[in-house]
């Protein structure tokens, strides 16, 4: 049986993933994607509305897809590319953005928020949604896995799938989202939700000092129970079988806790750290070239259709 067609974006607006962007996005996402016939995507031009500096946006394209490398994501069992290689995504967008009303677009969340807060929103994330609607529906796609707050757009993506195809036949497939299972969520060093925007964060990728130090610096009450945080970090590690008879015989001593989560966090990360010091930036461009390659040839042809469709080829 012919396998499903899945499809997701990544946007490169940060140049170092954290525990919680692995835990609760990547291990989900590498843990299902080799049963589908899958395409990852690197959003940069979705990265244009908030990311305005040239050097910064590539090297943060550059280290995601190298942390992806790093994590186990394996190219030969899905197509990895690159957004603005393609030039059929953007053009696609405003073939959306001309079937799409102004009120249609002003309920989408981001834009909503941004305008919610008194603050000017740029017409890129005006028109974000149709970006997204073209990235899903040029390979014709059938499966979407985001987070929940990526639901609406796959629901934009539907309507424009839906207009196009009653305004000029049936061309588009309508993609279903998967909301990728929450992983409860994982705290930082304050306790607060683990998030760059709270530099409360342990990097995937740290050094083993870099690590101990901020690990050591996570807030503990004094009550000399079990230390919360410590624990739910402690928890992606290891099962609550293992760890209940460490934070037994360890009541109150925190330091000893820290250090034995330091060990575990160590023991993970070391061979992917490993890994990715060998994967050079020439093999990520490399690995965007070839799959940008197959993403063109699909993309392409669609385009081309789309194009005769709408009357714009001759
Ligand atoms: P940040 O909050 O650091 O800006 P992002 O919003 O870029 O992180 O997160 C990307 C993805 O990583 C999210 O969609 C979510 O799946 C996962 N993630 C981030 N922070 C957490 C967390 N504290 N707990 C669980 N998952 C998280
Ligand atoms: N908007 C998505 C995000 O911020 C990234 C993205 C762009 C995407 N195009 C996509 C996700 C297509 C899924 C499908 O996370």
């Amino acid at each position: 049986m012919a396998k499903k067609r899945l499809f997701t974006g990544i946007k490169p607006t940060a140049s170092a993933l954290h525990l919680a962007n692995y835990f609760g996005a990547l291990k989900p996402f590498l843990s299902m994607y080799g049963e589908y016939e899958s395409f990852l995507m690197l959003a940069d031009l979705h990265a244009l509305t908030t990311v305005r500096n040239g050097e910064e946006l590539r090297r943060n394209s550059i280290e995601i897809v190298r942390d992806y490398l790093a994590t186990g994501f394996d190219p030969a069992q899905a197509v990895l590319f690159k957004q603005s290689g393609i030039p059929e995504h953007a053009e696609l967008t405003w073939v959306f953005d001309c079937l799409v009303s102004v009120p249609f677009l002003m309920m989408a969340h981001a834009y909503k928020d941004k305008t919610a807060k008194g603050e000017e929103a740029n017409a890129g994330l005006f028109n974000y949604p149709m970006l997204m609607a073209a990235d899903i529906l040029l390979y014709d796609t059938e499966v979407v896995p985001v987070g929940e707050d990526q639901r609406q757009h796959v629901e934009y993506a539907r309507e424009a799938a839906g207009k196009f195809n009653r305004a000029y036949g049936e061309t588009f497939k309508e993609p279903r989202e998967r909301i990728l299972e929450e992983v409860a969520v994982i705290p930082g060093t304050d306790g607060r939700k683990m998030s760059k925007s709270y530099c409360n964060t342990i990097p995937l990728f740290g050094h083993k000092d870099e690590i101990a130090s901020i690990v050591m610096s996570i807030v503990t009450d004094s009550s000399g129970e079990r230390p919360a945080i410590v624990y739910a970090i402690h928890k992606l590690f290891r099962t609550e079988e293992e760890l209940n008879p460490l934070y037994e015989s360890n009541k109150g001593n925190y330091k000893a806790l820290k250090e034995a989560l330091v060990e575990d966090i160590e023991k993970f990360i070391a061979p992917m750290r490993e890994h990715r010091k060998n994967i050079s930036d020439e093999e990520v461009k490399k690995v965007l070239r070839d799959g940008g390659e197959k993403a063109k040839a699909i993309a392409s042809a669609k385009m081309a259709d789309v194009r005769r469709k709408i009357g714009v080829s001759l």
